[in-house]
């Protein structure tokens, strides 16, 4: 008899898979990714799944295969309604897996905002990003999706697709003397503030 037996069955669970992040600096984060041919393959959605745990466990709202050493096209993210900007219309409800992703901007509105990274631990930077984009995939369950996003939506879509070309949030700036630790940010913040009371 196995120590499991001690258990009663329904109160044995999978244990939780939690990915390694690959932290900036490794090659991994820096290559293209290529496109999964079948979205719906059993392994596709398997690391999916891993992938999540993984982005919940870290705290963080997106993660691409790429940062768990991946390199195929699949994100997840989640756009939490507590981290909107006043206003800002609520993203899709719960967590969104997508494969094989493209964006294009809608109109020419860029907008700027703090973006970090599991893969760049506890630096924040300011970020221009679309405003407004387009996007498109397909879930593990062979959906197509496409919807239309703004803001933090936006955001987080267009940081995840930029992992799947090798790209990261501090190739993306344009003032790096916003690059800080998460620490520091009140001062970004408090600048932030200041400029648009101007
Ligand atoms: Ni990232």
């Amino acid at each position: 008899m196995g120590q499991l037996s001690l258990l009663n069955g329904n109160q044995v669970k999978t244990p939780m898979a939690l990915l390694k992040i690959a932290r900036m600096g490794h090659p991994v984060l820096r290559q293209r990714a290529a496109p999964v041919d079948d979205p719906t393959e059993e392994s596709v959605r398997r690391l999916a799944v891993h992938m999540v745990e993984t982005m919940d466990d870290a705290q963080g709202i997106g993660l691409a295969a790429p940062q768990v050493h991946v390199g195929r096209r699949l994100i997840v993210f989640e756009v939490p309604s507590d981290r909107l900007e006043e206003g800002e219309p609520p993203g899709p409800a719960g967590v969104t897996i997508l494969v094989n992703p493209e964006f294009e901007p809608v109109g020419d509105a860029i907008a700027l905002g703090i973006e970090g990274c599991l893969s760049i631990p506890d630096i924040r930077g300011v970020v221009p990003r679309h405003q407004t984009i387009i996007y498109r995939g397909v879930t593990p369950a062979g959906d197509r999706v496409e919807r239309e996003a703004t803001g933090l939506h936006a955001r987080v879509v267009q940081h995840e697709i930029d992992h799947l070309d090798g790209i990261l949030f501090p190739d993306r700036m344009t003032d790096l003397t916003t690059l800080c630790f998460e620490s520091e940010i009140r001062h970004l913040l408090a600048d932030a503030e200041e400029s648009a009371d101007d």
